[in-house]
């Protein structure tokens, strides 16, 4: 979206419904009373309900429940995440257009899209992702070792609970990064690394929000263990300034990662962890691992004490509680 009708919705929106005059915006923005008009009748058409009484000016009444941009950016209090935002109405995976993308914009850098055909999930399984989710990429340059990677996933894992504990619901994370409300999955999380000779290049952090989605359009295997916001609420979320809350939670967590010891984020992650304490069977690429999920290292690796008191460390693998 052009700045000039940004910085308009950013003017009519702090202005909280009183008018303000097409001369006061104009000469805020350096442009004509003819072009605040020109770009009013295009705002109006991006779905936003305005009242335009002559003499007196514009009033916003309404915004239209979409994740523009600039509706995103309007007060949100980051410093690197989100100041580049690429909106789509629909897109394959948010994920593929972040990777492409991801050497010619900046870090934080976010990718959102309303939905996705071909969203994509862990261990490449598909994510249905209708009208009504949060479906977005972030891009990350924290120049750190390949190891590192399981580190981030955990830290955005944490930044989703927080987010959502935040409006309420009582949300807990399921090993390695599934987000989970009364043991249903609420919030998926996809990380993809590019890495050269051991070191990140960058980390496109995938994250699927089931927010105003309805949980009967979901495919009937997955269905009885998933759940939305929407539905734990009991009406629908605002989803623009709940991505601006997540946001702001992210961005926290990932400058303690690089600021701090990783110990600080484990024992956050712990305290709203669902896994820590369970009986778990651990699926990776080469073995099950069956036991008490007890721990997480400061690599960010599962420690599992298994029947004859041998503690494993999973760095990665498929998680289910076993009670
Ligand atoms: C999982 O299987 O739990 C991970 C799901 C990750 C889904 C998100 S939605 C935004 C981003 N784009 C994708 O294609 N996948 C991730």
């Amino acid at each position: 979206m052009n700045g000039n009708k940004a910085e308009i919705i950013r003017i009519l929106k702090s202005s909280e419904g009183k008018p303000v005059s097409g001369q006061e915006i104009g000469s805020k923005l350096g442009i004509t009373r003819a072009m605040v008009w020109k770009y009013i009748k295009e705002i109006k058409k991006d779905g936003y309900e305005i009242q335009s009484s002559p003499k007196v000016g514009y009033a916003l009444k309404s915004s239209p429940d979409m994740l523009y941009p600039e509706q995103i950016k309007a007060g949100l209090e980051t410093s690197m995440l989100g100041k580049e935002i690429l909106y789509y109405d629909e897109v394959e995976s948010t994920n593929i257009i972040a990777k492409e993308i991801a050497d010619k914009y900046p870090e934080g850098t976010i990718v959102i899209a309303e939905t996705q055909d071909k969203g994509r999930g862990r261990m490449g399984s598909e994510w249905q992702s209708m009208p009504g989710g949060i479906w977005f990429s972030v891009i990350l340059k924290p120049s750190v070792p390949l190891e590192y990677a399981a580190k981030i996933t955990l830290l955005a894992g944490l930044a989703v609970t927080r987010a959502m504990q935040n409006l309420g619901v009582d949300a807990r994370i399921k090993w390695p990064n599934d987000v989970l409300i009364r043991g249903k999955k609420v919030c998926g999380i996809l990380t993809e690394v590019d890495a050269e000779v051991e070191k990140i290049e960058h980390i496109i952090l995938g994250i699927g929000i089931n927010a105003n989605v309805k949980t009967n359009e979901f495919r009937d295997e997955i269905k009885e263990n998933i759940t939305s916001l929407e539905a734990e609420l009991g009406k629908p979320i605002d989803r623009v300034s709940f991505i601006k809350d997540l946001f702001f939670e992210l961005e926290q967590q990932y400058i303690k990662f690089k600021t701090q010891q990783f110990s600080s984020i484990v024992s956050e992650w712990i305290s709203v962890s669902d896994t820590i304490g369970r009986k778990v069977t651990v699926t990776t690429p080469t073995r099950i691992i069956e036991g008490k999920a007890v721990g997480i290292t400061d690599r960010g690796a599962l420690l599992v004490q298994s029947k004859n008191n041998v503690r494993e460390e999973i760095i990665a693998g498929r998680c289910r509680h076993s009670e």
